[in-house]
């Protein structure tokens, strides 16, 4: 089947090329790119796509989709097509589900359930302890082999040095990245929100940068001691940034993402929101917000990742203490994306997509994130002017815990493409 994506503009960040152009695709494969002959343009389906961009598939390495254990909340096929809608064909899932992945048995029926159900590509993650219980290591070798490809405790850090200091040396030995979760737990317990004024105003104990900051600076010295990769998750501080931005001065083999609830809104939204703006780490103050945006305008922050995190409307209606953190990210990050960075000139279109798409690839070391004759047929279409209302029950994801509710966006992505497959569309 040939389907041709016509007169759109096409961007490839990882081949410089950024020029109105056609996209010819066959058997699930990019054929062809250019201005095509008309005798080359017969296919059985045309998309005209004047107006759109035409990127890679996007890439989101950082996506909880609750499988096994909450499928309430999120499976991998209702991720999946969150996932398409927001414009992205592979994912990598974190491994905090129940049972944790901490095995290679757990990591191969995610895997599996992926290639089964999924509608995109699925990669996952590995834990770094048992249980993401802090104690003991996981058999990372053998979870290596089994296609992790990256280790996490992702909703918790590793707070004993002696049994982290022993992930990074395995983990540099493998060459795979270890993706931290800053946060010393020690000094953050109770807390619900940014420890500040808003936290003050509620009663709320907070979360202090501080525990976020010393692990950051911690993971930071531990990759440059052992040589491991370390792709640090969700910065959400300023000094937290500057943390970073210093240590890959200094040749640190460090990586870090933002995610668009950090460069986009701050803690004040819990006064509007309740728990559904609780998440962790927690939105911060307005100089925090400016410090992530400035982080990945200066390529601080390497990736734009949503840290997609579903949850039940119950839980989430439960008092501010005691809901869960998280909420929803993948159908929202294109709008947010371009409505707070690239619609302001803080980050160019092609920087904007490059975090998306080549730059987690290169991280994860994942096929894609290109648009290259001969490859993979992983494409998205955005309308990069598209205003719309963010209405959560219309997401595909089967949780809805977002606060961004009704907020006005510019920027959306219009159809997904993988491996030449369309997986989602919208009318135009
Ligand atoms: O807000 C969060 N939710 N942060 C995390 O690190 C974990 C996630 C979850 O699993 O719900």
């Amino acid at each position: 089947m040939r389907t041709l994506i016509k007169g759109g503009e096409l961007i490839n960040p990882a081949g410089g090329y950024h020029q109105i152009a056609d996209l010819l695709m066959e058997d699930g494969k990019i054929v062809r790119i250019g201005h095509l002959p008309e005798e080359i343009q017969a296919a059985d389906h045309v998309i005209d796509a004047a107006g759109l961009l035409v990127v890679p598939g996007l890439i989101d390495i950082h996506v909880h989709f609750r499988e096994p254990g909450y499928p309430d909340k999120e499976t991998i096929a209702s991720g999946s097509l969150a996932a398409a809608a927001g414009g992205f064909t592979s994912v990598v899932c974190m491994p905090n589900t129940k049972p944790a992945i901490d095995t290679a048995e757990t990591l191969t029926s995610v895997l599996e359930e992926g290639r089964k159900s999924a509608v995109v590509h699925v990669y996952s993650s590995a834990a770094i302890t048992r249980g993401i219980q802090g104690e003991q290591l996981t058999d990372m070798e053998a979870l290596f082999h089994a296609g992790a490809v990256t280790f996490t405790d992702d909703g918790r850090t590793v707070v004993d040095s002696s049994i982290i200091y022993e992930a990074f040396v395995t983990a540099a030995r493998l060459g795979v990245p270890i993706s931290s979760h800053c946060e010393d737990h020690r000094l953050v317990t109770a807390g619900a929100i940014n420890r500040g004024e808003i936290s003050r105003r509620l009663g709320d104990p907070g979360i202090s940068p501080l525990g976020e900051e010393l692990m950051i600076a911690r993971d930071l010295l531990l990759a440059e001691e052992t040589g491991a990769r370390l792709h640090i998750q969700h910065v959400s501080t300023a000094r937290g940034v500057q943390l970073i931005r210093e240590a890959k001065r200094r040749g640190v083999h460090v990586t870090a993402e933002g995610a668009p609830h950090h460069f986009s809104i701050t803690d004040e939204k819990v006064l509007e929101f309740g728990a559904l703006a609780k998440v962790n780490p927690p939105l911060r103050t307005a100089q925090d917000v400016e410090a992530v945006a400035s982080g990945l305008a200066d390529g601080t922050l390497d990736v734009i990742a949503t840290d997609h995190a579903p949850h039940t409307a119950a839980e989430k209606r439960l008092p501010l203490a005691q809901a869960p953190f998280g909420m929803v990210g993948l159908e929202t990050c294109v709008g947010l994306t371009f409505t707070h960075l690239v619609h302001t000139g803080k980050l160019s279109v092609d920087a904007a997509v490059a975090k998306l798409t080549i730059e987690p690839a290169q991280i994860m070391s994942l096929p894609g994130g290109t648009l290259s004759e001969g490859a993979n047929a992983d494409v998205t279409l955005i309308d990069p002017n598209k205003e719309w209302v963010v209405e959560p029950e219309a997401f595909h994801s089967k949780s809805t815990n977002c606060p961004f509710a009704g907020m006005k966006l510019r920027g959306k992505a219009v159809a997904t493409f993988v491996s030449g497959q369309c997986v989602y569309k919208e009318a135009r």
